[in-house]
């Protein structure tokens, strides 16, 4: 994934988020760190997770500003509504490998089309696939993938950006002669940062094993993914519990000390460099989707760090956190 962050001009991606984090700063800022949530809401029980929408049902207000938000729209299935952001433009030209691309719809599903073209103008060498779901809520950009029946998630290599009224190129990392074509698969991490853990099954995330998704993926970065899993709430607050053991039966991060609050963001927001080499390592044992908020975030990865001082300069897409920090 490292590739992701090489292009294009990365500065555009990085003030909006900079701007918002201000705006989180100040509001964490005014909450005094407060007494840690209690184990066993934070005890990594997989099975905890409620249905993403159902938070809606009783925090219908913050739920209905929460969707605006690039987050909660970060990961979708491709309907005519998502797709609507194409346009007529549905087609690209890749100079590097002659290749051509269309993006197409027919009987309700779209699909990506790449192919070449003889010399006598036909094309040829065609290959198609399916499309099923978009990442990347088209804030900034947008990547186009498919799901096989296994469950494996393929990125496609053309992918959609928002600029200049938006248009298609190819996807970061793709835009070279001897690309992956549509073999790149979409690993934990990628898909980690990027939507709601709520529909994947205890043990699915095993590292070792090949990244193996559900079909009913969520749909956007969902309440628990900063709240932790939100099903000892839902029960005790659909049974009218006292109201102070139902709040402590969630975590709310105002609640928790700063580096617990800020650990939240950290988990996807990170990254300390975008080089090839890994930026950091998990704990063994760890499951993919093990963390939860309110955990210290170092007890699930280790980041690895450049010496202080020399990091300053030196400019990565999900390292806002520096800045957070400071
Ligand atoms: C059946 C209704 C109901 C559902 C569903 C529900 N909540 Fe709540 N929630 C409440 C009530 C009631 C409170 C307490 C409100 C108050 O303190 O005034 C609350 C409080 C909270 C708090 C604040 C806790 C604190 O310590 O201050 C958070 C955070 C929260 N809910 C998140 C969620 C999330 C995330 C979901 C979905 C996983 C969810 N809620 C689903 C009813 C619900
Ligand atoms: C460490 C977490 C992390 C990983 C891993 C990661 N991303 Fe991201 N990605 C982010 C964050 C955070 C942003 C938002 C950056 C910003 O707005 O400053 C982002 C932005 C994007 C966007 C632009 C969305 C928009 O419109 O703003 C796309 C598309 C995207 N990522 C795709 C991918 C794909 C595909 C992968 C894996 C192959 C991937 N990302 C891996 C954290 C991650
Ligand atoms: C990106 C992380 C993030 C996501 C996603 C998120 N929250 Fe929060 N939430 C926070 C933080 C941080 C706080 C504490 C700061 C504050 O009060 O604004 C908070 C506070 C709350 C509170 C208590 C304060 C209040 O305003 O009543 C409730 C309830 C809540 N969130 C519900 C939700 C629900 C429901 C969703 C999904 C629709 C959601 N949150 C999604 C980070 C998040
Ligand atoms: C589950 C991973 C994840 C977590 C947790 C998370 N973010 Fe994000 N954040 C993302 C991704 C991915 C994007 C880009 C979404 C897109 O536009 O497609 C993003 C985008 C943003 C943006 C850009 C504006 C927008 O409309 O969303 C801001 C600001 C932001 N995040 C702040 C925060 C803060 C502050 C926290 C902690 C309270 C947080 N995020 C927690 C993954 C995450």
């Amino acid at each position: 994934m490292s590739e992701l962050r090489t292009e294009p001009a990365p500065s555009r991606f990085l003030l909006p988020l900079l701007a918002g984090v201000v705006v989180l700063l100040a509001l964490l800022g005014c909450s005094p760190a407060l007494s840690q949530q209690p184990e066993s809401v934070l005890g990594g029980d997989e099975s905890a997770y409620v249905d993403a929408a159902a938070c809606a049902g009783c925090h219908a207000e913050i739920a209905a500003s929460y969707a605006q938000t690039g987050m909660a729209r970060a990961f979708d299935a491709a309907t005519p509504e998502s797709m609507a952001h194409l346009g007529a433009d549905t087609t690209f030209n890749h100079d590097k490998t002659g290749h051509s691309y269309q993006i197409s719809q027919r009987d309700g599903a779209y699909y990506m089309q790449r192919h070449e073209t003889a010399p006598d103008g036909s094309p040829t060498n065609v290959f198609e696939m399916r499309i099923d779901y978009i990442m990347g809520s088209g804030n900034h950009a947008r990547s186009y993938v498919h799901q096989y029946s296994n469950g494996k998630l393929i990125e496609m290599p053309v992918g959609w950006y928002a600029e200049n009224g938006g248009f298609l190129a190819m996807s970061p990392g793709f835009d070279s002669a001897n690309h992956r074509g549509f073999r790149r698969e979409i690993g934990f991490d990628c898909f980690g940062c990027h939507n709601g853990l709520s529909t994947f099954e205890r043990g699915t995330d095993d590292r070792r094993r090949d990244p193996l998704f559900p079909g009913n993926l969520d749909r956007g970065i969902d309440c628990q993914r900063c709240h932790g899993p939100g099903l000892a709430h839902v029960e005790a607050a659909s049974k009218g519990s006292d109201p102070a053991l139902l709040r402590a039966a969630i975590f709310n991060p105002s609640h928790a000390s700063r580096d617990r609050q800020i650990e939240v963001c950290m988990q996807c927001h990170l990254e300390t460099t975008s080089r090839l080499l890994p930026h950091a390592v998990e704990r063994f044992g760890r499951g993919a989707y093990s963390y939860r908020p309110g955990e210290p975030l170092s007890d699930f990865i280790l980041h690895f760090d450049y010496p202080e001082g020399v990091r300053e300069d030196r400019f990565e897409i999900a390292h806002a956190v520096y800045r957070l920090r400071k």
